[in-house]
C-alpha cells in the first residue's frame, strides 16, 4: 500500500464531483460543480442536459480535486467512481472517464454503491476549520457505536438502512423505503407549486423558520391502503425493487399524497394566482441579471403562504423522525444517522437531535458540504474495497438501479 490516496468521482445525477481522501478519513479535497443553473430553467433534471454538463466539467473538476489535494495522479492508489443507481448518462460519464484513468494509470477501480457514499459521508469529518490551518483529522463525535440505522432521504431516496462493519467490510440490510416520491422530491415539487426556485428543499427550509408549522394539520395515507403497490417500483431514480412485502410497513414511505394536499390546499384557498405571481416576480430579478434569493421569497410570500411552507415542512419532518426512531428501535440499532441532501434542513437537525436526546440514542449527521452529492463520500467508502482489494474491471457499467442491502 501506497499513500493511502483515493480518488473519487461522483456523475450520478446534477452535480460534478471529484475528492481525494486519504485512508477513508481525511478530506485533502473536495470539489463540487453544481448544474443547478442549467436545470433551475426547467424546475428539474434533465437527463440529457446532465450528462452534456458532466461531459464539460468532469475533467477540470478532477484537476482541481487534485490540485487542492497537492497531489498528482501518479500519487494515488486507486480510483472510485459511483456506479448507481442514478441517470444512466450521467453515471456513464463518471465511469468511463474513471475507467480510463484506472486503465491510463494502471491502477485499481473501485466501484461505490452511491447510497454508501452518502451514509459514509457521516464518517467523514471535512471541517473548514481544519481545512483552513492544513489539517484535517478523524472527528471524535463520528465514532458511532454499531450497528446504526441510516437514514439517506435526497431528492432521489427515502431508504432505511441497518448499517455495520463486519470483519473490515460494511454490510447494509434495507429496513425501510418510500413507496412513491422520495422526500426531497416532496420538498422540489412543493417548492416548484408554490412559484419559489429550485431546488425546492433550501428555499422551504429558510421560508418556514416564518410560518406556524401548527396551521395546516397535514396527515399521512395510512401505507396499508397502498397493499396494491406490492412489488411495483417506486418512481425515483434511486428505485429499489425489493418486494415491500419484506419489509415491515411501519416503516414505509409515501409522500405523494402530502404535495397533493399542498396543491389542494392551495386550489381551495384561492392561492393559485399568487403562487404563479411570485413565480414571475423571482424570473424578472433573474431576468434583470440578479439571483433571487429566499428573501425575495419571503416578501412575496404572505402569512398563509408561510404558514403553509411551515406545516409541510413540520409534517415530513414528523413523519421522518418517528418512522426512523421506531425502526431504530425495532431492529436494536446503536445509534442513529441521517444523510442525503434533505439532511441539511435545520428543523429535521433539531428535531432528530431533540428526539435522540429523550431516547439515549447517538444520532450524527454530515458537515452541510457533505450532506448533498460530493466525492468524498465516494472516496470514503471505497476505503474498507481497497483495504479488502474488491476491485473493479475494466468492463464496469452503469447500474443506474443499483440496490444496496
Ligand atoms: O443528496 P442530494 O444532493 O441529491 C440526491 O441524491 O438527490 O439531494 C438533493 C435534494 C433536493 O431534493 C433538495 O431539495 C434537498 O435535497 N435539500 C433539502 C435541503 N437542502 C437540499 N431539503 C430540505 N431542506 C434543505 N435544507
Ligand atoms: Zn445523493
Amino acid at each position: 500500500m501506497g499513500s493511502g490516496l483515493i480518488l473519487g468521482i461522483e456523475s450520478s445525477c446534477d452535480e460534478t464531483a471529484a475528492a481525494v481522501v486519504e485512508r477513508g478519513a481525511w478530506t485533502r479535497s473536495s470539489i463540487v460543480g453544481s448544474q443547478i443553473a442549467t436545470h433551475a430553467l426547467y424546475g428539474g433534471v434533465v437527463p440529457e442536459l446532465a450528462s452534456r454538463e458532466h461531459l464539460r466539467n468532469i475533467v477540470p473538476i478532477t484537476r482541481a480535486a487534485l490540485a487542492e489535494a497537492g497531489c498528482s495522479l501518479a500519487d494515488l492508489d486507486a480510483i472510485a467512481v459511483t456506479s448507481g443507481p442514478g441517470l444512466a448518462g450521467a453515471l456513464l460519464v463518471g465511469i468511463t472517464y474513471a475507467k480510463a484513468l484506472a486503465f491510463a494509470l494502471g491502477k485499481p477501480l473501485i466501484a461505490v454503491n452511491h447510497l454508501e457514499g452518502h451514509i459514509h459521508a457521516v464518517l467523514l469529518k471535512a471541517g473548514n476549520k481544519d481545512r483552513a490551518s492544513g489539517i484535517t483529522s478523524l472527528d471524535a463525535d463520528v465514532t458511532l457505536p454499531m450497528p446504526a440505522l441510516a437514514l439517506v432521504v435526497s431528492g432521489g431516496h427515502t431508504h432505511l438502512f441497518l448499517a455495520r462493519p463486519l470483519e473490515g467490510v460494511w454490510k447494509y440490510e434495507l429496513v425501510g423505503r418510500t413507496l412513491d416520491d422520495a422526500a426531497g422530491e416532496a420538498f422540489d415539487k412543493v417548492a416548484k407549486l408554490l412559484g419559489l426556485g429550485y431546488p425546492g428543499g433550501p428555499w422551504i427550509d429558510q421560508l418556514a423558520q416564518f410560518g406556524n408549522p401548527k396551521a395546516v394539520p397535514f396527515g399521512f395515507a395510512q401505507i396499508k391502503n397502498k397493499a396494491h403497490l406490492e412489488g411495483k417500483a417506486p418512481r425515483t431514480k434511486g428505485a429499489l425493487t425489493a418486494p415491500i412485502s419484506a419489509l415491515d410497513r411501519h416503516f414505509l414511505f409515501s409522500f405523494s399524497g402530502i404535495k397533493t394536499a399542498v396543491l389542494r390546499y392551495v386550489e381551495v384557498h384561492g392561492l393559485r394566482a399568487s403562487c404563479e405571481a411570485r413565480q414571475q416576480a423571482l424570473a424578472a430579478i433573474e431576468a434583470s441579471g440578479h439571483t433571487p434569493t429566499w428573501r425575495d421569497a419571503q416578501q412575496l410570500c404572505d402569512q398563509q403562504t408561510l404558514d403553509l411552507i411551515a406545516s409541510f415542512q413540520h409534517a415530513v419532518v414528523g413523519d421522518l423522525l418517528r418512522k426512523t426512531f421506531a425502526a431504530a428501535e425495532a431492529v436494536g440499532a446503536a445509534s442513529v444517522l441521517v444523510t442525503g441532501g434533505v439532511a441539511a434542513n435545520r428543523e429535521l437537525r433539531l428535531r432528530f437531535t431533540a428526539e435522540a436526546a429523550t431516547r439515549g440514542i447517538p444520532v450524527a449527521f454530515p458537515t452541510l458540504a457533505l450532506s448533498t452529492d460530493n466525492a468524498a463520500m465516494i472516496a470514503a467508502a471505497a476505503w474498507p474495497r481497497f483495504l479488502a482489494r474488491e476491485f473493479s474491471g475494466l468492463g464496469l457499467e452503469a447500474s443506474p438501479r443499483l440496490t444496496l442491502g
